[in-house]
């Protein structure tokens, strides 16, 4: 069966869908607050050009090569240097890794369809067995919409929802920046500004690198297959660095807008901002600060049910992009059909988010596993596929899209040492230095 391909402008919105989601507007604005604002968000923008940016260009060369699912794609590979049984141990990353990032990611995703609810106001009180609802409930609704297929179910939800949720993140962000101090609060939103673009590099430690570094991976679905997957749909036609390019400039936007609706609110409303923002614990920060804001715009109960839809949505389209790599293993190479491997991918899944549900702390020591070590080991994998194992000659194939796309030599050079060297270094530098500590 021929493999469907993305449209130039659907793989855009694909894969942007996969990385814009909780990543940025959950897990962003809490891993600026915990890691010192302003230098996280340099170091952060550093890795995603030096490092992520090339691993992406990897992930989607590799994916595309052989059009097959992550798994087969890294058996593939290595069996051009007869190196089977290698591919087959290594593959299991890329099946394994996508699994546990579905463990938590549908309990936060869950958490956004109860406060969806709310904004309704249906409020049903919050315990374990409300929390492990919703999250069972969010893992349904992306194992439905896997089952239709890629590009049908997929490409058409994304292209829908992206730009609404933009529009409703940089509403609040204006909001949230311009929210007059509430009488008794120290600080304004001015003052959180200043913490989001004001470095001050004292602040940089190595727990503020491999914090960034992780969360690079994680806001651009890096280093688990999804984009070793999604790279088997890009038309050949199709240039490969634009379509990266574009999607890691819109995932920085997101994230930073993400920030702006998020940090100056806290300054502005809360009487002792530097302790919230200190709380490591603090994984909620966006549930518990932005219906707070609300109220106070104009049309604040509708935004809040909107933001919180969008939300459920944008969610989503990162959770079947993990969710698809699995399913696409158990069906491309167990030979399973397509309605039997999502059945499997939902059982399994849905008693890992029980686990998560049932203990917020091993919800993120998960997180921190896949983040901060899992997805950057991930990523060192798809550039040494990519750029050591790979030939010369595939590779330039690659990027020149077979000559479809006009590229010089020096620049696929330069792009080569880029995925050769300087982003494996980086990421083992920030893991050694990590470990040394
Ligand atoms: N990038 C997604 C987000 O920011 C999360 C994700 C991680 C998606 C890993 C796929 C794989 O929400």
């Amino acid at each position: 069966m021929e493999r469907a391909k993305f449209s130039k402008f659907g793989a855009i919105a694909v894969i942007a869908g996969s990385a814009v989601g909780l990543g940025n507007i959950w897990r962003f604005p809490y891993m600026v607050a915990t890691n010192g604002g302003a230098a996280f968000i340099l170091l952060y923008i550093l890795f995603v050009v030096l490092i992520c940016l090339p691993v992406m260009i990897a992930e989607l060369t590799i994916g595309r090569k052989y059009k097959k699912d992550a798994y087969g794609a890294v058996v593939c590979t290595l069996n051009e240097r007869k190196l089977p049984v290698v591919g087959k141990i290594l593959g299991c990353l890329y099946v394994i890794l996508p699994l546990l990032v579905i463990s938590y990611y549908c309990v936060i995703g869950g958490s956004t369809i109860d406060y969806f609810m709310r904004s309704l106001g249906i409020h049903i009180p919050e315990n374990t067995g409300t929390f492990i609802m919703w999250a069972i409930i969010f893992l349904a609704m992306c194992a439905a919409i896997v089952f239709t297929g890629v590009k049908k179910g997929i490409e058409k939800f994304s292209k829908l929802m992206m730009p609404v949720l933009f529009v409703i993140v940089v509403l609040i962000a204006v909001r949230s920046m311009t929210m007059p101090a509430n009488p008794g609060t120290e600080y304004t939103s001015a003052d959180g500004m200043a913490f989001l673009f004001k470095p001050d590099f004292s602040k940089i430690t190595v727990k503020t690198c491999i914090a960034a570094l992780g969360q690079a991976f994680f806001s651009l679905s890096l280093g688990c297959g999804v984009l070793v997957n999604y790279g088997s749909y890009i038309n050949p036609e199709h240039s490969l660095t634009k379509t990266a390019a574009q999607i890691a400039l819109s995932d920085l936007i997101f994230a930073i807008i993400a920030g702006c609706a998020v940090i100056p609110a806290v300054f502005a409303l809360k009487a002792d901002p530097m302790a919230i923002l200190a709380d490591n614990s603090d994984s909620k920060l966006v549930f518990n600060i932005l219906p707070d804001v609300f109220p106070s715009m104009p049309m604040g109960s509708c935004i809040n049910a909107l933001f919180f839809f969008a939300l459920i949505l944008a969610a989503i389209t990162s959770a079947i992009s993990q969710f698809e790599v699995p399913v696409g293993f158990l069906n491309e190479e167990k030979g399973l059909s397509r309605r039997k491997s999502v059945i499997i991918i939902f059982l399994i899944s849905a008693i890992l988010n029980t686990l998560c549900a049932v203990r917020g702390n091993i919800l993120n020591a998960i997180d921190g596993l896949c983040a901060n070590w899992l997805m950057p080991l991930g990523g060192i994998l798809a550039t040494v596929l990519a750029a050591w194992v790979l030939s010369k000659k595939d590779f330039f194939d690659e990027i020149s899209s077979n000559g479809s796309v006009k590229v010089s030599v020096k620049s696929v050079n330069a792009l080569n040492f880029l995925i050769r060297y300087i982003a494996p270094a980086g990421i083992l530098v920030v893991f050694l230095s990590q470990i040394i500590k």
